[in-house]
């Protein structure tokens, strides 16, 4: 794919449906009785890879691609049956990190792994807490990666003891080391088949969609400051939901209104939830032309409009519990800190190291081959802005994130910036290209 410069983006747009509400929808809706109707669905891979996994633990799910819509067919809480073959999670973190905790609960024995990406992601982030909570979860090659194992015995043993629930775990207080939302959901699905109330505390606040959502499916869930418990054996019922449009895909539209200049963007539809609005907060630090108009609900979660401007921008310091709140959005950050003036520093964002791939590495590589002034710290990066980028060939290592910041560097770069395997954005945006 080759991206060139443009001297003006004009119009009004919408992004598709959230990516991780559209997997939790998907979870929820098959731990339910009835049926989930869920609008504005992701049709990205790894979306689909939750729905292809949730087909193989025997829940039907109907699947209209082309307007957006599942109906998941949801058998209740102890309803998902043996999978007859691996459940295979392709590039998806959310997926692996959050079924497994499901997995946990169960009567049944399971395998789950995914694509070279997945395996190489650290899985000990899990195995800690549902091992506490009694789980015989095991890492197949004892090295803390998937394929995992999960056994049902030890566990059903457990449950015959305590009470006729086909397979009970401990609730236990987790204290997480490290705010993420999927190991968070983990623990919490984990908790809704324990024996008494499950509560996991992490050091900031990670997006809270999973919260939300089982409070919206029934669960009795309580959530104060950086702490979230569940009740266990909640009585989930089907729901109908619309899905506000991502933030996180919004973010690369954002950027390049602000870069390209002459430009006007506004766009409709995007989730606004605090936990999840860091580069909204980053763009007018910058001093960004950005205005959030026709804030209302869609459900639990606040949707507005996003009215955008070329803008002239400045360094800023981004560290501290605002990281996760744009953990995403790093990639695209970091591009919008070459055309701002002065220095950003961006701190505290250690967790890119083990994302779909290490993106501290791929950001400085390849900014600094598009002429940027950009070095990579422990933790972070530090970018002196206003120098002109120039045109570069783009490894996206496969990552959809970084394919897509790229993309957007190229609009404002002179001469020719190629990206390569730029299909790896199919998994969380796959029409990026075409509205691009
Ligand atoms: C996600 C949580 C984040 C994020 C990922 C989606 C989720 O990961 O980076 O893209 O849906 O829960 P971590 O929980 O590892 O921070």
């Amino acid at each position: 794919m080759i991206i060139r410069k443009r001297s003006s983006l004009k119009g009004s747009m919408t992004v598709p449906g959230d990516k991780s509400i559209s997997h939790r929808s998907v979870m929820l809706g098959a731990l339910s009785e009835g049926i989930t109707e869920v609008e504005n669905f992701l049709m990205g891979d790894d979306c689909l890879s939750t729905i292809s996994c949730f087909r193989r633990l025997g829940i039907s799910i109907d699947n209209d691609i082309a307007n957006k819509r599942v109906t998941i067919h949801g058998k209740g809480l102890d309803g998902l049956t043996a999978p007859n073959d691996v459940l295979d999670v392709g590039n998806s973190g959310t997926t692996i990190r959050i079924l497994s905790g499901i997995l946990c609960g169960q009567k049944f024995t399971s395998t789950i792994t995914g694509d070279s990406s997945i395996r190489k992601r650290p899985m000990e982030r899990i195995l800690i807490p549902l091992r506490q909570m009694g789980a015989d979860i095991a890492d197949m090659n004892n090295d803390t990666f998937a394929p995992l194992f999960i056994n049902s015995s030890s566990a059903s043993l457990s449950a015959m003891q305590s009470n006729n629930f086909n397979h009970v775990l401990k609730g236990i207080h987790y204290i997480s080391p490290v705010a993420s939302a999927q190991v968070k959901s983990c623990v919490l699905f984990a908790g809704l088949y324990a024996d008494s109330i499950t509560t996991v505390t992490e050091p900031a606040i990670s997006r809270n969609h999973t919260e939300l959502m089982l409070s919206y499916f029934g669960a009795s869930v309580n959530a104060e400051g950086t702490t979230v418990s569940v009740l266990p054996r909640p009585k989930l019922t089907g729901r109908r939901l619309s899905i506000p449009g991502d933030i996180s895909s919004a973010a690369y539209f954002i950027a390049a209104a602000l870069i390209v200049p002459n430009s006007e963007l506004l766009i409709k539809n995007v989730g606004i939830n605090p936990t999840r609005d860091g580069i909204i907060n980053v763009c007018r630090m910058m001093g960004a032309d950005i205005k959030l108009e026709n804030i209302r609900n869609y459900g639990s979660e606040p949707v507005c409009d996003i009215y955008v401007r070329h803008s002239s921008l400045k360094g800023i310091e981004i560290g501290g519990d605002i990281i996760p709140t744009l953990i995403d959005e790093i990639p695209v950050i970091a591009v919008l800190s070459c055309f701002a003036d002065g220095k950003t520093v961006i701190r505290n964002a250690e967790e890119l190291k083990v994302k779909e791939s290490n993106r501290l590495e791929v950001i400085v590589n390849n900014l600094s081959n598009m002429g940027a002034d950009i070095t990579a710290t422990e933790d972070g990066m530090i970018i002196n802005g206003g120098k002109p980028l120039h045109g570069a060939v783009i490894d996206s290592r496969m990552d959809h994130r970084i394919a897509m910041a790229f993309a957007i560097a190229g609009l404002a770069a002179d001469g020719d910036t190629r990206i390569l395997n730029p299909e790896c954005v199919n998994i969380s945006y796959p029409e990026f290209f075409k509205i691009l």
